[in-house]
């Protein structure tokens, strides 16, 4: 991946819709599969009922995916909380990583969730750092 042209990181949290037809490994496929034809890394977090997302890559590529993500019907409450140029990629290895409390406990990405956040309101930090801490 070339990471000449100016990058964007874009964090955002939303509320599942409850449905019947909402699968999260389908969100997940097509969530890789395009994110790596974008040349879009990032992650995604869920912990029964909210989203947290992070998407980087240039800036228009970033912005065309989250409109899209933006207008899915199997979530809502959609939050912006940070859009940020970046110098170099924060999850460059990772076409989506993608953590719903299943897998052994991954110390290293609740460091980075916490370090994503550092600079959000108080309130909203401490959300966020819940958020990955018990999933
Ligand atoms: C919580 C959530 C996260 C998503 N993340 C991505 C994503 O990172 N990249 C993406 O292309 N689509 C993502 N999607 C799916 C898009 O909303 C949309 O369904 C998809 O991009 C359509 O492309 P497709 O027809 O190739 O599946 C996400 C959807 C949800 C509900």
């Amino acid at each position: 991946m070339s990471d000449k042209n100016p990058l964007v990181q874009l964090l955002y949290i939303s509320t599942i819709t409850p449905s019947a037809d909402t699968s999260l490994s389908s969100i997940l496929a097509s969530a890789r599969r395009n994110n790596q034809a974008n040349d879009i890394t990032g992650m995604l977090m869920f912990n029964g009922k909210r989203f947290l997302q992070v998407l980087e890559g240039p800036v228009e590529a970033v912005e065309a995916t989250y409109d899209r993500i933006n207008l899915d019907p199997r979530h809502r409450a959609q939050v912006v909380l940070a859009r940020r140029t970046i110098a170099h990629r924060e999850f460059g290895d990772w076409s989506m990583a993608y953590r719903d409390g299943t897998g052994p406990t991954d110390s290293a990405l609740y460091e980075t969730i916490c370090a994503k956040v550092a600079d959000a309101h108080p309130n909203l930090r401490a959300e966020l750092t819940a958020f990955a801490r018990n999933i």
